[in-house]
């Protein structure tokens, strides 16, 4: 039976697939994650629980409109989650992103790789490097993530993200259960010996301010998901050691 249903600023539409019942009512609000999902008992209209919605007055989300991230995932055969791979400059976050990312592609699934100087080129290029900016930096790649995450991808991001608040942040943006912190850990010497873009010797002669590691702090993550030590195996090695641990958690399980 048709239902009327009105919503965010007293537009009303008719719809024949959507019935309401507490499945519709959950989807609903699933895309909104701010808000817990209300409970509708049987045969209890949609419409005075959805007008809540209206509070936030002059914005006009579509989410319900939208195709369902479940719908995506079905489609693309794939769970999507936001892996975040934190470390120092040079610990390896990058080349392991673009190995997994091939390596999943390969394997069939659909993933996105996103690191700090790609973005810092593009939609980032207004954002410093002091901790305002790392942080609105990592907010901007936190929100950008989970619209791919809503999109049914997979993505994979190489931060430096070197507090524990912007990381706690992001994983609060993205959701405790889709974000998988993973920890490129190589010592300082390691990654200063490395120093593939010559930016640890700037930074030492001082022609660099604010570097981490150097005179910007890293805060080693507590308890990641995974930890790869980059300056004790092989970059095959860490790169399998992550496909191994995700490949069951994106391996599309039929509801
Ligand atoms: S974050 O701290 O805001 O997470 P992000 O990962 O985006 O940093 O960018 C880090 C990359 O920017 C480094 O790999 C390096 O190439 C470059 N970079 C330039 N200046 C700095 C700096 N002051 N500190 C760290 N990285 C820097």
């Amino acid at each position: 039976m048709p239902f009327l249903c009105t919503y965010f600023g007293g537009q009303a539409f008719s719809s024949n697939a959507r019935k309401p019942g507490k499945q519709y009512a959950h989807r609903f609000y699933s895309a909104l994650p701010l808000r817990p999902p209300p409970i509708l008992a049987e045969g209890q209209s949609n419409i005075i629980q959805l007008s809540i919605i209206a509070l936030n007055k002059h914005l006009h989300p579509i989410f319900d409109r939208l195709i369902q991230r479940e719908d995506r995932e079905r489609r693309l055969l794939q769970h999507s989650k936001v892996l975040w791979l934190t470390g120092l400059s040079g610990s390896g976050k990058s080349t392991i992103a673009q190995h997994l990312e091939r390596r999943l592609y390969n394997e069939g699934y659909f993933p996105q790789a996103l690191d700090g100087d790609n973005i810092r080129t593009g939609i980032n290029s207004n954002v410093d490097f002091s901790d305002e900016g790392r942080r609105e930096n990592i907010r901007r790649i936190a929100e950008v993530s989970r619209l791919y995450l809503n999109s049914g991808i997979i993505t994979i991001n190489s931060f430096i993200s070197p507090t524990k608040a912007i990381r706690e942040m992001a994983r609060g943006i993205i959701g405790e259960e889709d974000f998988i912190e993973i920890f490129v850990n190589a010592p300082l010497e390691v990654c200063e010996a490395r120093d593939v873009k010559g930016l640890y010797k700037k930074a030492r002669a001082g022609e660099i301010k604010g570097f981490t590691g150097i005179d910007a702090p890293y805060e080693p993550p507590e308890n990641p998901a995974l930890e790869v030590r980059t300056d004790e195996m092989s970059l095959q090695d860490s790169v399998r050691i992550i496909f191994e641990f995700i490949e069951p958690i994106i391996k599309y399980r039929r509801a």
